[in-house]
């Protein structure tokens, strides 16, 4: 199962792409994720995509592609993956195409999830997550148990730096000229199924899980 979660930032594609992954038992692949990991290890490459994160501008395709052709090769992604975050521009999504190509296999489906922006905004202010297990909680709508503390491992919750407002800005801006495009890009391959983002996660869920079963992939 080859799988890909394509939307604004906010829209929920962390929180839904947990719960489709564990169904299909395939990996988790969030590029922002990945990114976040080498920013941690405070290397030179991790410098430079810290100042692209921190500004809410996509992280140069050079190092992005390297970074996810090095995930998809690891033994656990050839049974199948679900991608969030990537593809985010057409250049990233030919070479997505090429990557598979060589290894004789295709994207089964992409499920594009709709949020409109101003929502988008209360989303990204009250989210909060646990450094130690990436676990995501919302101040209002998904909150812990114990304000600030995650439920799991009783971590300090914390903000991330690209969720300042300026920043999320910049980053719908991004999402609008660069991302919002492949939603055409697959829609001539008819692989894409739009959702409405809006309602309770479990909802959202059920949209997706019967997007995917209208793609023939249960
Ligand atoms: P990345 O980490 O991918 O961030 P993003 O796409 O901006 O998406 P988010 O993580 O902000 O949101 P999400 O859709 O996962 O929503 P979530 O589930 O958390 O990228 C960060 C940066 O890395 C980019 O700006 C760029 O610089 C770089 N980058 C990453 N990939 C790249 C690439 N391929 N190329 C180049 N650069 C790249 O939910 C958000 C909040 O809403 C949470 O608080 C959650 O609890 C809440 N929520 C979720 N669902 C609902 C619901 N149904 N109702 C109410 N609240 C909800």
């Amino acid at each position: 199962m080859r799988l890909i979660l394509l939307g604004p930032p906010g829209a929920g594609k962390g929180t839904q792409a947990t719960r489709v992954a564990e169904r299909f038992e395939v990996p988790h692949i969030a590029t922002g994720d990945l990114l976040r990991q080498i920013v941690a290890q405070e290397t030179d490459l991790g410098r430079e995509a810290k100042r692209y994160m921190d500004a809410g501008k996509l992280v140069p395709d050079g190092v992005v592609l390297q970074m996810l052709r090095d995930r998809l090769s690891q033994p656990d992604a050839q049974k199948g993956f679900l991608l969030d975050g990537f593809p985010r521009n057409r250049v990233q999504a030919e070479a997505l195409d090429v990557m598979l190509a060589e290894v004789g296999h295709d994207i089964d489906a992409v499920v594009s999830i709709r949020v409109p922006d101003q929502e988008i905004i209360e989303r990204i202010s009250g989210r909060r997550s646990c450094p130690v297990c990436k676990r995501v909680y919302h101040t209002v709508s998904n909150p812990p148990a114990n304000d600030g503390i995650c439920d799991d491992d009783d971590a300090e919750l914390v903000q991330r730096e690209d969720d300042k407002p300026d920043v999320v800005q910049e980053r719908l801006d991004v999402f609008h000229r660069q991302t919002a495009p492949l939603i055409e890009f697959y829609g001539d391959r008819e692989l894409i199924r739009t959702i409405d983002g809006v309602g309770e996660v479990d909802e959202v869920s059920d949209r997706i899980a019967e997007a995917l079963e209208g793609a023939g992939v249960s």
